[in-house]
């Protein structure tokens, strides 16, 4: 679409995910080289093939963003094939297990917030400095709204999301003027996580929830992944380059039964 990342490498976690892909496109598309990063077994390949598709380069990294020794290698990875990094889309995300927050188990807690949380603080701890290296950068969280109001029956996912808007105020401080770091808060987006999260609210008619959800946004839908793209990349992007620690909702305006 344009050439404004020629020349730039950008990494992208949960990139076999549905925001994660379309972001991957969306920077290829743009002119920069990708490193696309998400888990063994997750669907890479087909990240590889609609970047390709939209004529950029992808290198693929199997890493889980839990582990400080992943984080680290797919950085180091990056750097052996480019030997530079100026934007990262830190994204990688779970919704965890619907349930009232006095049924929830300690596992499943856990498990969201070692994604969510401390996935996001390592990308940033491991990455911000690569990108200062190569002459500063962007860094982009991915948030929620679910970071921003409450969340009942989620309170794991709820209480990740506020963490990765307190994490990128303080970064954003921290990283200046090096890495700027700002978050994306979208509301529902059409990708694998709304349908899980569908499914769990009511297993017999997931749609029903789909459609009660779309209604209740006066635009009427979801978001598109390829909406939120169009935001991350923006704010990866030079025109936005006096915009740092800001928490960009994109929701269609909210939910009007809230
Ligand atoms: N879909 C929505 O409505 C919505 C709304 C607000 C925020 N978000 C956030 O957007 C981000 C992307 O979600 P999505 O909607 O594309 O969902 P998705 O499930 O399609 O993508 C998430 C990706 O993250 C990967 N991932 C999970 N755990 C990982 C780990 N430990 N290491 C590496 N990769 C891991 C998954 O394999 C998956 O490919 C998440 O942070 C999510 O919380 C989504």
């Amino acid at each position: 679409m344009t050439d404004r990342f020629d020349g730039m490498v950008a990494i992208v976690t949960g990139a076999a995910g549905g925001i994660g892909r379309a972001t991957c496109v969306r920077f290829a598309e743009d002119g920069a080289t990708v490193v696309a990063v998400d888990l063994a077994g997750s669907d890479l390949d087909e990240t590889v093939a609609a970047v390709s598709n939209a004529g950029g380069q992808c290198l693929t990294v199997e890493a889980d963003v839990t582990q400080e020794a992943d984080v680290a290698r797919y950085v180091a990875e990056t750097i052996a094939a480019y030997g530079r990094v100026d934007a990262f889309f830190n994204n990688a995300g779970i919704e965890g297990v619907r349930a009232a927050l006095t049924d929830l188990d300690e596992d499943d807690f856990d498990k969201v917030i070692a994604v969510n949380l401390k996935g996001v603080w390592l990308g940033m701890k491991h990455v911000a400095p690569a990108i200062a290296q190569s002459g500063g950068g962007a860094i982009v969280n991915t948030a929620s709204i679910a970071g921003l109001s409450p969340t009942p029956g989620i309170i794991a996912y709820g209480a990740s999301k506020h963490a990765v808007v307190g994490m990128t105020k303080s970064a954003a401080q921290e990283l200046a003027p090096a890495v700027r770091v700002n978050a994306v808060c979208p509301g529902p987006v059409e990708t694998r996580m709304m349908r899980s999260l569908e499914r769990q609210f009511d297993p017999d008619n997931p749609e029903a929830v789909h459609d009660m959800f779309a209604q209740a946004n006066p635009l009427g839908r979801y978001a598109e992944p390829e909406e939120v793209a169009a935001l991350v990349t923006w704010l990866c992007s030079d025109d936005s380059r006096y915009i740092n620690g800001a928490m960009h909702t994109i929701d269609g305006g909210g939910n009007r039964t809230r």
